[in-house]
């Protein structure tokens, strides 16, 4: 019996991995696999709440999971799947979809801003997405799920489902804890530093995505907003560019806000962005350089992604026959 407690964790596969994403959320999940029994999907169900490209759909999933792998998550310390390969996922949505209410969906922070940018296409997968992400989480009885600020919402409102679900019908689920970085839990834009970094911005300078090559990093850096005063401090208020520039060396390089003021004084902003753009790249160089040897290796990759949906499906299949016991299905 695995007494550790255990994570799950997810990404859309709506467009390429970010350095927000990276920053977040996976470069945290890393480490855990030592002390958590640890699960992490690609969620492409998630994805075609919003119209994708099939082909490109596909591609862009095979490549994630790579960049999983690269960035440093061992498959055979961590369960890794793609979420359409667990079909549990789909039949739990369904379920907790009935005990999520019109009222909660309607608050989420995240359905608003997706209506307000896809009018054309305000679907019923995306006003009901929070429950299908509730099923992704309660299907293993996770404990912590380690996201970015931004997701803490849907973490919140997968507790109160939880906690609606086992007042009716007895502990059946773990209620789930938001496990979110003190540094780096919402990295910005670099060209809109009020705007969160996200892969959907329509403003190819700022977000970095893991994959880019060193120049077009280094080009991104150069260019990122910054203010009209000539120091380098942390002022998330008032300094909005740098604090983000600031953070994002804190994690690239592994140095305080302090050490990086001091490191700065008497600088200007442009040694400072070169510095920031460096760290960055040195960072992403070898995930890049393994995320592309790793797909050339088609046969690999669906060994991991087979053996991961096998093992995902295993635990989740487990909390799944409880849970139509529970609500009355007949057993099969
Ligand atoms: P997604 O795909 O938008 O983002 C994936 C993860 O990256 C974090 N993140 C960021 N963190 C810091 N700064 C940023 N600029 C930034 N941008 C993204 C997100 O907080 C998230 O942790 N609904 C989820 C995916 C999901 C999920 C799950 C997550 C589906 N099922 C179950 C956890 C557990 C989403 O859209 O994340």
């Amino acid at each position: 019996m695995d007494e550790r407690k255990t994570i799950l964790s997810g990404i859309q596969p709506s467009g390429d991995l970010t350095l927000g994403s990276y920053m977040g959320a996976m470069k945290n999940w890393v480490e855990l696999c030592n002390d958590y029994n640890c699960f992490y999907c690609i969620v492409d169900m998630h994805a075609i709440t919003v119209r994708q490209n099939p082909a490109e759909l596909r591609k862009r999933t095979l490549a994630q999971l790579a960049q999983y792998i690269a960035s440093g998550l061992d498959p055979e310390k961590n369960t890794i799947f793609i979420q359409s390969h667990v079909s549990a996922h789909a039949e739990l949505n369904w379920v907790l979809a009935c005990y999520t209410m019109f009222g909660e969906l309607s608050r989420m922070t995240q359905f608003k801003d997706k209506s307000a940018k896809n009018a054309d296409n305000i679907n019923a997968g995306l006003f009901t997405y929070p429950a299908l992400m509730a099923a992704d989480i309660l299907l293993y009885q996770a404990d912590l799920v380690p996201v970015g600020i931004d997701q803490k919402q849907h973490v919140e409102l997968t507790r109160d489902i939880a906690n609606r679900f086992n007042g009716v019908y007895g502990d059946v689920f773990t209620v789930p804890e938001p496990f979110i970085p003190k540094v780096g839990a919402k990295i910005m834009s670099l060209t809109t530093p009020e705007n969160k970094m996200s892969k959907s911005d329509k403003d190819p300078g700022g977000c970095i995505y893991l994959m880019q090559k060193p120049e077009e990093i280094m080009r991104s850096f150069k260019r990122a907003v910054t203010d009209s005063e000539t120091c380098v401090k942390y002022d998330p208020d008032n300094k909005k560019g740098i604090s983000n520039l600031m953070t994002i060396y804190s994690l690239a390089a592994g140095k305080t806000y302090e050490e990086i003021e001091n490191e700065f004084v008497g600088k200007g902003y442009g040694d400072f962005k070169v510095a920031v753009g460096e760290a960055v790249v040195e960072m992403l160089r070898p995930i890049r350089e393994e995320a592309e040897r790793l797909l050339k290796d088609k046969a690999y990759l669906e060994k991991v992604y087979r053996d991961g949906a096998a093992r995902a499906s295993y635990v989740a299949n487990k909390t799944l026959r409880k849970v139509y016991k529970k609500v009355g299905f007949v057993q099969k």
